[in-house]
């Protein structure tokens, strides 16, 4: 009997450094996930470029990334790792969506208002319709579950909706509903300097996240800069309510040495951060040292990286070709 594999989509913009949020909320799931699903992971240049990229950086920044994923553990061999533009679906797909998805839903995401701002005149249009894009992705390959951070949840729940109108509008039941999976303690990994605000790669300090690029000094450095309260560490879980910026740090240093954080608060209840973030450093250089160092090695090799996001692409298409062409049946264009 051949095992059915549900599928998974999910993908990361190239618009900076990946950082430790990223891979404890997104791609750290996406390594133990590749095995059960069937799995495909983008590099979603197309939304990167809803706030303004340099051509160069981008072009550098993608093929960074996706050595990223890999020297994470993403098996290219085993799962469809691929750059979105190299996929003209993407784009075709989004635009069926912007005509299916309503003015009010849009205007209901939260991400669009924060990214945009008190300027909210001045965002590319782009920006405002890139849940409609990120529905596309999904949807072109009628994908079941999506592994993300806790920030995409209302994008998924949007994604939903789309997929439940036209399936309505159209009289089919052609889009399957998504299953967001997001980690329960990481999917929201927070910033080092502002426990109110998430890890990003745009934040504009560098100091508030560590990147997966980062070397040993530099980890060390920001983990001893992170800010923390005047209380010590609690000896258990109850004890960190209220307490944002410890909350964050022992979620970390759970997650990173596959610990619960009740035990970490056993451990260190108490004491001050200071012996702690040094075991921290220590932990978080431990595991992402090798990371680092199979991503630089990847960078030097451009047309490995290159080679990878050519086979992923024709992968990705010969799967989405026949559900986009289905899609200008069901709604109504020429074949
Ligand atoms: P992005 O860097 O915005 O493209 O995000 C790529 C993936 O990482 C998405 O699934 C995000 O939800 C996830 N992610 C980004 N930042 C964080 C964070 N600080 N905590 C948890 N997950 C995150
Ligand atoms: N919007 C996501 C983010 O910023 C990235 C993304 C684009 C994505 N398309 C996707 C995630 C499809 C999951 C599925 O993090």
């Amino acid at each position: 009997m051949t095992e059915f594999k549900q599928r998974i989509f999910s993908g990361v913009q190239p618009s900076g450094n990946l950082t430790l949020g990223n891979y404890l909320g997104a791609i750290r799931n996406w390594v133990a996930l590749q095995r059960i699903y069937e799995s495909i992971f983008c590099v979603v240049d197309l939304h990167a470029i809803t706030v303004w990229q340099d051509p160069e950086t981008l072009r550098d920044a993608t093929r960074e990334v996706a050595a990223g994923l890999i020297a994470c553990g993403i098996d290219p061999a085993e799962c469809i790792i691929f750059n979105q533009s190299q996929v003209p679906g993407h784009a075709e797909l989004a635009w069926i969506f912007n005509c299916v998805a309503r003015m009010g839903w849009l205007n209901r995401m939260t991400q669009f208002k924060e990214k945009a701002g008190k300027n909210r005149e001045r965002a590319s249009v782009g920006l405002y319709v890139y849940p409609d894009l990120m529905a596309a992705d999904i949807m072109l390959y009628k994908a079941t579950h999506v592994p993300v951070g806790a920030d995409q949840k209302q994008h998924l729940e949007l994604t939903r909706d789309i997929a439940q109108k036209f399936n309505s509008d159209y009289g089919v039941d052609f889009f399957p509903l998504v299953e967001p999976l997001i980690l329960k303690d990481t999917g929201r990994v927070m910033s080092l300097r502002d426990g109110s605000a998430k890890m990003s790669k745009s934040d504009p300090s560098e100091n508030s996240r560590i990147n997966l690029t980062d070397d040993r000094d530099t980890i060390a450095k920001k983990i001893r800069k992170a800010r923390t309260d005047s209380e010590p560490i609690p000896s258990d879980l109850p004890g960190l309510e209220g307490r944002p910026e410890a909350k964050n740090l022992i979620n970390i240093f759970a997650a990173l040495s596959d610990q619960a954080g009740e035990d970490i608060c056993k451990e260190y209840g108490g004491q001050g951060f200071a012996a702690f973030k040094k075991d921290l450093a220590e932990l978080s250089v431990s595991v992402l040292g090798p990371i680092t160092q199979e991503m630089k090695r990847l960078c030097d090799e451009k047309t490995f990286v290159d080679q990878v996001l050519k086979e992923g692409s024709e992968k990705a298409g010969a799967i989405s070709e026949p559900i986009l062409k289905t899609v200008h049946n069901i709604v109504g264009f020429l074949q």
